[in-house]
């Protein structure tokens, strides 16, 4: 992508209102602060700054233009982000052209396929003989010409090669029609449409891009499957796709909350009625992926899943998941009906207030063990010691956690010192994310090579004082190494190209930030850095001395005189240097 894309891109989009489209910011004198997203947070660590076009939370290090933070947030790869802010800024484009073969990537290729496909099947449901039935079908559920067209509902021909030899006329091969989903071949090779004689929905992205569809069938015969799904291929991922997000996701945002139903007939129908914060899970598990997604749009989520026992399991292993990720849970109760469709096709008016009548989740059990046994009962106590209490250790806040201790105990008679107890066995059972804790120890690091590039550029003078105890190993980041490595080969900071790097105007901006929040004292401000660079040499020779502990013992091992000597005495040269940093502190 030429860079006069991006800046253009830049120049158009003030990062402030970017930013406070996912997140609220508060002005700090010229730049801003709000709360990081990305790690958790009680007072604003994070600081954007619309001179510089960048942000950077002091927090857990992380920093970057606009480019970045829509790609961190929406957890997008560039291209994507890319499109979303050109979107915004009326920037367009430069036009994908086909003779240049290589940059064809397979992702587009089948995107475009299954974007064929959809619009096709979507022609024969509306304006063939052939599509009739199924159209009958769609309108006897109650679904509308307008629905029908936004999610580009189709039916899929009875007939094994219709949608193949569309394709191949457009210059297709069969084997990117396997790739992309749409067909299939069996044992002898030979090819055919995956979908036939069923009624399409396709399956969007979080952009809207069709990724493969889910079939129903119109006339359930009980040997056949009610729906036949795409499978997994490089574009669309069971985990991770959630139907009907690209439709809700403003919706979830502004309302600050999202409906998880099971099917995509449960999803359409509450969007057909104006209930547009409405997402399917499609008949697979609600995953740690699912939730990432839904978290960064909101932290309140509603199930209502089907009223089966599959539901009722589905929902509590969500709940579990998400209860742990900090999620506030709700469970929207169906009365008088299997799924969500169902409710709303008795009435809209019943589902708005099924949802607004939603009980919190762990309410939703402590009910249940009330009604569904004899009060005081030892299959009560059982239940809720197998079925309750564990939900409360994976409560993250302690005053609601309390809450629910309290309310157990009296409505139960059971002491809460009993229920605290199981509570600390249950959360000893749950693992800390390993990535988590690794995550920090990386953010800290890199926070601190960043602020020492930081100080070297806005602080000149610095160079000439740390100049000849600067390692490059002591960055393990290698942009920064390599800007680090420019300034030393060329002996002073102004190096061409150094200070453009979006890195270092980062670094930069949190030296002068710094030095605002030291009221503009720069000798103070020279004392911080030069402390930082001395952490910094600490954590590099700490990792050293760790790994020459190692050589020492394999040394050992092989009874290695000379080595052990050689190593012993590099290990005391870095311990004095480690010992003369650790005293500027
Ligand atoms: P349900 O069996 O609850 O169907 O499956 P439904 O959503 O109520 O469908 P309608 O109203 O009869 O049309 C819930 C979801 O599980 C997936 C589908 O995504 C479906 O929406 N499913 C179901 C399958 O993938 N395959 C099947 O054979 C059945
Ligand atoms: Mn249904």
């Amino acid at each position: 992508m030429a860079d006069q894309v991006l800046q253009d891109i830049k120049d158009r989009l003030n990062i402030a209102d970017v930013i406070a489209g996912y997140i609220p910011i508060k002005k700090a004198g010229t730049s801003f602060k709000a709360l990081c997203p990305f790690h958790h947070e009680k007072t604003p660590s994070m600081q954007i700054s619309p001179q510089k076009q960048i942000w950077h939370c002091f927090g857990c290090g992380e920093g970057g233009d606009i480019f970045g933070f829509v790609m961190k947030y929406e957890n997008l790869e560039f291209k994507d982000a890319l499109k979303i802010l050109a979107d915004k800024a009326g920037v367009k484009l430069p036009q994908y052209k086909p003779q240049d073969k290589g940059a064809v990537d397979e992702k587009d290729l089948l995107l475009r396929i299954n974007d064929f496909a959809a619009r096709y099947y979507h022609e024969v449901l509306i304006s063939s003989a052939a599509g009739k039935p199924a159209l009958e079908y769609l309108k006897k559920r109650g679904m509308t010409d307008g629905t029908i067209k936004q999610w580009q509902i189709g039916y899929a021909p009875d007939n094994f090669h219709a949608l193949e030899q569309a394709l191949v006329k457009k210059g297709v091969g069969l084997n990117d029609l396997v790739k992309a989903g749409v067909s299939s071949k069996n044992e002898r090779g030979q090819m055919y449409d995956r979908f036939r004689g069923r009624v399409t929905f396709p399956i969007y992205n979080y952009f809207g891009e069709a990724v493969g569809f889910s079939a129903r069938i119109l006339v359930d015969d009980g040997k056949s499957a009610k729906y036949v799904n795409s499978p997994e291929t490089v574009i669309y991922n069971k985990s991770k796709i959630l139907f009907g997000l690209n439709f809700a996701k403003e919706a979830i945002r502004k309302l600050d909350e999202a409906v998880l139903v099971e099917g995509q007939m449960d999803c359409i129908s509450p969007h057909q009625s104006g209930f547009k914060n409405v997402v399917a899970t499609s008949g697979t598990a609600l995953t740690q992926q699912h939730l990432d997604q839904l978290g960064r749009l909101t932290k309140n989520l509603k199930f209502c899943f089907d009223s089966d026992t599959a539901g009722k399991a589905a929902s509590r292993r969500a709940g579990e998941m998400a209860l742990k990720q900090g999620f506030r849970i709700k469970i929207i109760v169906l009365k008088n009906a299997k799924d969500p469709d169902e409710l709303l096709r008795s009435g809209p008016g019943l589902w708005e207030k099924a949802v607004k009548e939603a009980v919190w989740f762990l309410d939703y059990y402590i009910d249940l063990a009330e009604s569904s046994f004899p009060t005081g009962s030892v299959e009560q106590k059982h239940y809720l010691s197998t079925d309750v209490v564990p939900f409360l250790g994976y409560i993250s806040d302690p005053l609601e956690q309390d809450h629910y201790v309290r309310k157990i105990s009296s409505k139960f008679l059971i002491s809460e010192k009993v229920i605290r107890e199981q509570i600390k066995k249950e959360k000893i059972g749950i693992a800390v994310k390993p990535e988590e804790s690794g995550k920090t120890a990386v953010a800290t690091g890199l926070l601190l090579e960043k602020e020492v590039l930081g100080g070297l550029l806005f602080e000149p003078g610095l160079f000439g004082k740390i100049k000849s105890e600067i390692n490059l190993e002591d960055f393990e980041n290698g942009e920064i190494r390599s800007l680090v490595e420019a300034i030393v080969r060329a002996g002073n900071v102004a190096v061409p190209g150094v200070k453009q790097a979006v890195v270092a105007k980062e670094a930069v901006f949190m030296v002068e930030s710094q030095l605002d929040g030291l009221g503009g004292n720069t000798e103070a401000l020279e004392r911080e850095l030069f402390k930082t660079f001395a952490l910094l040499k600490i954590s590099s020779i700490k990792k050293q001395q760790q790994s020459l502990q190692n050589d020492i013992k394999n040394a050992e091992n092989l009874k290695d005189k000379e080595k052990i000597d050689f190593f012993n005495q590099k290990f005391a040269k870095i311990s004095e240097q480690r010992i003369k940093f650790e005293e500027f502190l």
